[in-house]
């Protein structure tokens, strides 16, 4: 297992939901994390409680590239490396097949595929100089699977973030980057909050982040290409 102590992990969407149980778990197993978000307010207030010197925050929008370039660089420039991405920002539009407009469909090719690839390629070179850097992926299981009627432009976005995904990962194994994607079913946060499932059953952010936590702890010598995630009998295979 690799050491994360003093190790940093950038976190994309770390206010809320997903994204803010990761900042927390790899906080909490030693790495310094540097955060992004839309709204760096709401960053700070939803640290408040377990941030200390090991926790940046940085404004992000996955719809402005540039504030993906001045992150990186700003990591860079505090922490003075970067092993670590989590592209976890991402939006769901759950429209039907007949009501999907080409605005909502170009929003979600923007923040979950174009975002990431954007982030990756910028610091490349940094999770290349670490020799074990690792890049997370939130994917879905809408990434794996088209579940009925559900969601079609979402599945669509999240089926071209696996193909980066994989992408990334045969590009970049000879550098020692290794690339885990991540895709739960549902998991109790604001997205899923509207959807009429029974919140009850759902996978908790905190165990996914606990999963994730570990899987990233690896050597490099175990990768871990995919974890599927299910809080219900789905069929995938
Ligand atoms: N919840 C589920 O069941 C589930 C299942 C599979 C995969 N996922 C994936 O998990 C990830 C996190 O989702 P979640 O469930 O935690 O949803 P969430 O609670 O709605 O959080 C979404 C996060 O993404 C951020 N975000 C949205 N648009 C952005 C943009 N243009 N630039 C930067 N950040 C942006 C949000 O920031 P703001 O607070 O500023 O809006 C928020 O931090 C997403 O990629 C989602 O597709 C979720």
């Amino acid at each position: 297992m690799i050491d994360p102590t003093g190790r940093v992990m950038m976190i994309s969407g770390a206010n809320r939901g997903i994204g803010a149980a990761l900042a927390q778990q790899f906080h909490s197993d030693g790495w310094i994390v540097s955060l992004g978000a839309r709204n760096i307010g709401d960053l700070r207030s939803s640290i408040q409680g377990w941030a200390d010197q090991d926790v940046s925050c940085h404004e992000y929008d996955a719809l402005d590239p540039a504030s993906g370039d001045a992150w990186v660089n700003a990591t860079m420039d505090l922490h003075g490396r970067v092993d670590g991405l989590t592209n976890n920002a991402g939006i769901g539009h759950m429209e039907s097949l007949a009501d999907l407009s080409e605005d909502v469909l170009d929003e979600m090719w923007a923040v979950n595929v174009k975002g990431p690839l954007h982030l990756i390629r910028q610091a490349l070179p940094l999770l290349a100089a670490s020799g074990e850097g690792r890049i997370v992926n939130v994917v879905s299981l809408s990434g794996k699977r088209v579940k009925g009627t559900f969601a079609p432009g979402y599945a669509m976005s999240k089926h071209a973030f696996l193909a980066l995904h994989h992408a990334v990962r045969h590009a970049t194994f000879d550098d020692g980057i290794r690339v885990t994607a991540i895709c739960p079913g549902y998991v109790e946060t604001d997205m899923t909050s509207s959807f009429g499932v029974d919140p009850a059953i759902m996978i908790q952010p905190e165990d996914l982040a606990e999963t994730v936590a570990t899987v990233v702890r690896l050597p490099n010598t175990a990768t871990v290409a995919e974890v599927l995630m299910t809080c219900e009998p789905e069929v995938l295979g």
